[in-house]
Formats: structure tokens, C-alpha cells, sequence
């Protein structure tokens, strides 16, 4: 059985496309009636690029859990909606079905309700990958309260900031979380970060790890405890169209990280829609994203796409080489995993250790494979197609942003064709446009540019949370009425699309998003430091590292001070934003005005010493010798 919203050939997804882009309100319109609501919108699309201001589905109403869980019980009630495999191999793996989940959502939800949250309230999450997480995320929805999940390899000052940003008074977390051979204490990390977060009424701790805890009176309660005291009977609230359902923060160019927005029903019609067509998922199949629920892609394709497409959807708690680098393969072979969907970064570390920890293990069940977060090399796709999907699988290269809510320009596996490194053709709905330097659209093939989207489809964020202002000037002041992605892009003579990476000053480490300002201002903290500038450089692994440049006062102990350096960014950031190489210097290429010529020190970085360019304008040319004899 197919999805009525599926296309099945790439004559459809021409002719879909077509339509898209000729009648948008109609179009989605015939999507939205595959969705359940409580009214029906009144209508489609009001939207500017200038304010901005996207409204879809105006007037109507619904509530996403309905959508996710209510509307399954009948046909699906004993379907596995979520199969969680944990940490430790010896562990049992837990299925809840979509009654189950059902049940658990709503008994939580009346727990929610029981310790004062409202709709409209944020509700900070900040747990391991375990079921509860995303049954704290949909419990959340189903009352209306907004939810802002923080990855767990934040710090305590970043939970802070972004508390403090969103003024959430309720926490969900867990006393601790398994990751490979480590035990990550987040509750005491939550504990540090409420020092300066006063207004936080209530923190709800979930058991996972027995890590010793401090429970503090009338703040601090436990999640079971609270469980056993509530009812599981909850009516969803009934929720605008255009009502607020989450904040993600991501990092940009300057700045402290911006909480993203995404309202009710158009983020959901695009995660299911594009989760659907996609990865083409079929009823009954096991899909797996590896992504931590705490970004994007585990909010898109681990909890709302797949369970608004009635999916089975899996939940994994550890990571690709604990206890070796067989994991994934492992969980394929015991789950019959039928979609596999990850990073180029977690296939290049699993490629290092060869094909050893894929013998024995029966990966038959894949049928579809996929990446995201950053540019695939060949070398990886190659590998990924060969060894993991035995030639059979059609990969998926998945382009797409925290903002933009769902993937934007993918093939469709098997449907529309793949091409090793190129994202290919963009989803109905999507328009993207390439922009040269004097902010020109380039029409025709075979040319690269900015990549921009000049028309608003059902994800697109709505605005950054607090800051209106700040959206508009990040996202929609760059071209005049278009939404500029931030990153380059190169279309070939087949109308293909290749994204290129960052053309901004934003690095992605791992497939982590992570502003270069933020680095320095993190290192810019420690005592000893007067400035620093950040650049990426190639990694092998990583796809980018972070290079630190510093001016550094008194004694310098080279790795020791190295150390504390990063020691500081992990206090402020947290270890995801931690410099793999910092060189200490006595000056940094600044312009006349006083700017920093990150141009230069990229190329440095990256060891291109003598693709330079003109240094004659620098305030200081001798210091670029200087820079280049100490490159690490
Ligand atoms: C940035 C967005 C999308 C969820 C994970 C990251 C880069 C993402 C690809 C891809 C080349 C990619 C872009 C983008 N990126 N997917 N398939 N090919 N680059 O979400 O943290 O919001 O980062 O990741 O540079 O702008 P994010």
C-alpha cells in the first residue's frame, strides 16, 4: 500500500513539480487533506519575503499528536511505532507500539499539566536518546507547550543562554546518559546551568543511568514518580495552524545561537511529506535515522515525519563504534533495518576500519540508504553504495537546514536519479535560485552561485524566536525577496544541484553547525587570550576542524595552555566546539579598517600557502610569514 501524497515515477515527480511551482495554494491544498484536522484552513498561503511573514493554512486547526499517534490507533494500534535499541548490546531493546505510545504520551502530558505547564509555556528537553525523549517532545505538543531540545553535548553556560533566551520555566531531563563507553551526567550539568536561571520552576528527571543525583526541594521530580500520579486519558488542545510548535537553536554567522521556529501544520505536512517521498517509505518498513533527536534531522525524521506517515521508526541511544565498529551493521541485521539514513561523517569513520566489522552481519533488509548534514565525498558514496548497500540501494543526498524545517532538494530513492556528491533536483514546492556577487539571479546550467529559495514552502521557519529582526536580517536581507540559505551551490549542465558548503562564516564540524564568531568568543574568555580568529580547515573525518588562531599574554606553555584553551570552549560551548589545532601568534592579517582577513588564514589553514591572493593591503604584511612558518 502506497501514500496517497507518494510519487512513484519520475514523470510524476515532473508533473508534481510543475504544478507546485504553477498552483502552490492548490497543490498544497490537496496534500493538507491527507492529514487529519479539527477545521479546515481558510487559507492556503499569505506570504512576504520583505517582513517576512509566511502564514500556511491559515484558520485551521489541528494538533500534530492527533496526526502522529490518535489517528493510527484504529488500523495501527499494534504497529511498532518506535523500537528503541540501547547502548549496551546486552541490554534488551524496548518496541513501544502506537497505542503504547499513545499512552505514554498522554500520561505524561497530564504530567506536564500536573506540575503547572500551560499552553504556550517552552519546555526545555535536555535527556539521552532514549523512548522517553521523544514521548516528552509529542507530550509537549499535545497540550501546546512549546518544546526547545538541547543536544547533550552542550554545556552547562549554553543550556543557560538558551533557557534564558526562550525564559523556559520547565525542564525534562534525565539523570545521566549512555553514549558508547561514557556516561554523560546531565543532570548535574542542568544543576549548573540553573545557577543563573532562577525563573526555571520545575525539573523533571527521567531514571536511565542511576548516576547519583540532587533532587531539589519543590523543583526537582522524578519522572516515574509523576507518572504513577497521572491519568493517561488527555484530550490533544486544539492548536492554530500557525501556533508556535518548537524552537531549535542553531548557531550563525555572528551572534549567540537563534531559537528557529516552526509552527504546527506546515512543518508537519513537510517532514511527513518529504519523509515519504524521500526515502520512499513503504507501510512496514523499519526506518532508521542515526541523528540525535537533539538536532533537526531527529526532529524531522526520527519523530514527526515518520510518526505522521504512521512510520516505524527507530531510536538507537549509543554511537556507530561502541562497543566496536560493527554497530550499525549489528542493529541493521537485528532490527531488519530497511532505510539506513546518516552522515558522510559517520561513514568515513566507519570506512577506516574497513570491512571486517561487516562480515557476519546480513544488511539484505536495506533497501534505501541516505546522508545529511554536509557534502558527501565520492569516496565515501562509493563505499556506502558498495559495502553497505551492495549496489541495490538507491542513496539519498538529502539538502536541507534547521530552518527550512525538511529536506529541500533530494533525489527520491529509486524514483528520481542519483548522482555520487549532487543533492540532484529540488522537492516539489521548493525554488531554488543562484545569486553571483552583484546579487544576480544566474539563469541557465553549468554555473554555480549563492543558493537562495524564492518561494516559501510549508517548512520554511517563520521566525527566530524574540528577534524578528534578527530573521529578517540573517535570512532575508541578503537578495531582496528571497530566503538566502547561506550556502554555494553549483548546477550542472542537467539542471543538478551540488551544494558546495558554507559560503558564510559558519563551519560545520561532524555535521555540527557551529559559528566561528561563538569559537572566539568562547576563547576570548580565557584570561591569558587578547584575540583569536577561527577558520575550518579540512578533516578527514570531520569533513571540517576547527583551527584556532590566537594572541595569547604571559606565560605560554604551549599544550598546556592548548589545553586550557579548549577546556575553556567546553565550558562555554561545550566539547562539540572544541579547536582541533590552535596556533599561537603575535598578530592576526588585518585590513587598514581593522578587519580580519579570514581569506587568508583559511588558506593557511587549509595549506594552501601560496594561493594567498594580494597581502599588500594589510595593515601588517610581515605577519603573514610569520602565521605561515608556525602553521600546524
Ligand atoms: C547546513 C545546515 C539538515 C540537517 C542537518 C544539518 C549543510 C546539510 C547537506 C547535504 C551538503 C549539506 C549545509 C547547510 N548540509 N545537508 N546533503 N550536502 N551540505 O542541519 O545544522 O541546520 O546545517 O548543513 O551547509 O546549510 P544544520
Amino acid at each position: 500500500m502506497n501514500y496517497p501524497y507518494q510519487i512513484n515515477s519520475f514523470d510524476q515527480y515532473q508533473s508534481d513539480y510543475k504544478r507546485s511551482v504553477a498552483d502552490p495554494e492548490g497543490f498544497w491544498a490537496g496534500i493538507a487533506e491527507n492529514f487529519s484536522w479539527r477545521r479546515k484552513w481558510d487559507k492556503v498561503l499569505e506570504w512576504n519575503f520583505k517582513d517576512p511573514r509566511v502564514e500556511w493554512f491559515m484558520g485551521g486547526k489541528l494538533n500534530i499528536t492527533e496526526n502522529c499517534l490518535d489517528r493510527h490507533l484504529e488500523k495501527k494500534g499494534d504497529v511498532p511505532a518506535i523500537i528503541w535499541e540501547p547502548n549496551n548490546p546486552e541490554e534488551k531493546s524496548r518496541t513501544l507500539t502506537y497505542s503504547e505510545l499513545h499512552k505514554e504520551v498522554c500520561r505524561f502530558a497530564n504530567v506536564l499539566k500536573n506540575n503547572g505547564v500551560v499552553k504556550g509555556d517552552r519546555v526545555c528537553i535536555y535527556m539521552g536518546m532514549v523512548p522517553e525523549l521523544s514521548v516528552a517532545l509529542l507530550a509537549c505538543a499535545r497540550i501546546g507547550a512549546i518544546h526547545s531540545v538541547i543536544f547533550g553535548g552542550f554545556s552547562a553556560q549554553s543550556i543557560a543562554d538558551r533557557l534564558q533566551d526562550a525564559r523556559a520555566e520547565y525542564i525534562i531531563t534525565c539523570d545521566g546518559a549512555f553514549r558508547g563507553a561514557k556516561d554523560i551526567p546531565l543532570k548535574a550539568i542542568i544543576d549548573d546551568a540553573l545557577v543563573t536561571c532562577s525563573f526555571v520552576k520545575r525539573v523533571i528527571v527521567f531514571e536511565r543511568t542511576k548516576t547519583p543525583v540532587s533532587m531539589i526541594k519543590g523543583r526537582d521530580v522524578w519522572w516515574l514518580d509523576e507518572m504513577k500520579n497521572a491519568g493517561d486519558d488527555c484530550p490533544a488542545e486544539e492548536m492554530d495552524a500557525e501556533d508556535l510548535l518548537f524552537i531549535l537553536y542553531t548557531s550563525g554567522s555572528t551572534g549567540k545561537p537563534k531559537g528557529v521556529v516552526h509552527t504546527c501544520a506546515g512543518y508537519m505536512i513537510w517532514a511527513a511529506y518529504t519523509f515519504v517521498n524521500v526515502f520512499q517509505y513503504q507501510p512496514g518498513d523499519v526506518h532508521f535515522c542515526t541523528a540525535d533527536i537533539g538536532w533537526i534531522t531527529g526532529h524531522s525524521y526520527i519523530v514527526y515525519g515518520p510518526l505522521a506517515a504512521g512510520a516505524t521508526t527507530m531510536i538507537f541511544e549509543g554511537i556507530p563504534t561502541y562497543p566496536d565498529a560493527g554497530r550499525f551493521w549489528e542493529i541493521v541485521d537485528k532490527h531488519n533495518v530497511n532505510i539506513l539514513y546518516t552522515a558522510p561523517t559517520a561513514i568515513r569513520s566507519l570506512m577506516s576500519y574497513g570491512t571486517a566489522p561487516l562480515e557476519n552481519k546480513n544488511l539484505s533488509s536495506l533497501k534505501t540508504l541516505g546522508t545529511v548534514g554536509e557534502p558527501i565525498n565520492e569516496e565515501a558514496w562509493h563505499w556506502y553504495d558498495q559495502h553497505i548497500g551492495k549496489g541495490k540501494c538507491p542513496i539519498v543526498d538529502t539538502w536541507w537546514q534547521t530552518e527550512t524545517g525538511g529536506v529541500l532538494i533530494s533525489n527520491l530513492a529509486g524514483v528520481t536519479p542519483a548522482k555520487p556528491g549532487y543533492a540532484t533536483l529540488p522537492l516539489p514546492g521548493v525554488q531554488p535560485v543562484l545569486l553571483d556577487e552583484k546579487g544576480q539571479i544566474i539563469e541557465g546550467n553549468d554555473v554555480s552561485g549563492n543558493l537562495c529559495i524564492r518561494f516559501p514552502w510549508p517548512g520554511i521557519l517563520r521566525t527566530t524566536y524574540g528577534d524578528h529582526e534578527r530573521c529578517r536580517t540573517t535570512y532575508f536581507t541578503a537578495y531582496e525577496n528571497l530566503y538566502f540559505t547561506g550556502d554555494g551551490c553549483l548546477r550542472d549542465a542537467d539542471g543538478f544541484y551540488r551544494i558546495t558548503g558554507r559560503v558564510d562564516d559558519v563551519l560545520n564540524v561532524s555535521g555540527h553547525r557551529i559559528g566561528t564568531a561563538e569559537v572566539e568568543n568562547a576563547i576570548n574568555m580565557h584570561s591569558g587570550v587578547i584575540e583569536s580568529a577561527v577558520v575550518g580547515f579540512p578533516h578527514e573525518i570531520k569533513g571540517q576542524g576547527i583551527y584556532a588562531y590566537v594572541i595569547f599574554t604571559g606565560n605560554l606553555e604551549g599544550d598546556l595552555t592548548r589545553k586550557d584553551i579548549a577546556q575553556t570552549v567546553t565550558r562555554i560551548i561545550g566539547p562539540i566546539a572544541k579547536p582541533d589545532k590552535i596556533q599561537f601568534v603575535t598578530g592576526l592579517p588585518k585590513t587598514r579598517s581593522g578587519k580580519i582577513m579570514r581569506r587568508i588564514l583559511r588558506k593557511i589553514a587549509e595549506g594552501e600557502m601560496s594561493q594567498l591572493g594580494d597581502t599588500s593591503t594589510l595593515l601588517d604584511p610581515a605577519v603573514v610569514e610569520e602565521i605561515k612558518k608556525g602553521k600546524l
